[in-house]
């Protein structure tokens, strides 16, 4: 199934970036793929896929709003 139609990847590929390219947060991943969000309708799934999959926060992950990456990070 695609998650991001503006870039075309797919779950899996997103499952990928986080277990094998050990993509820590929705931004990780989107640098993963070497693009941004463009209309951002994926983030949150993006996101939710990264917590989901219990990967280690990534520092300075720029997620935005409602991130808890830094939150994970620093134990809060
Ligand atoms: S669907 Fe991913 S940026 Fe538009």
């Amino acid at each position: 199934m695609y998650v991001c139609l503006c870039h075309g990847f797919t779950e899996r590929q997103v499952k990928t970036a986080i277990e094998d390219g050990g993509a820590g947060s929705a931004a990780a991943v989107y640098r993963h793929f070497s693009c941004a969000p463009r209309c951002g309708k994926c983030v949150p799934y993006v996101r939710d896929m990264v917590k989901a999959a219990g990967a280690p926060p990534s520092a300075g992950c720029g997620c935005g709003e409602g991130c808890t990456c830094q939150d994970a990070a620093s134990g809060r």
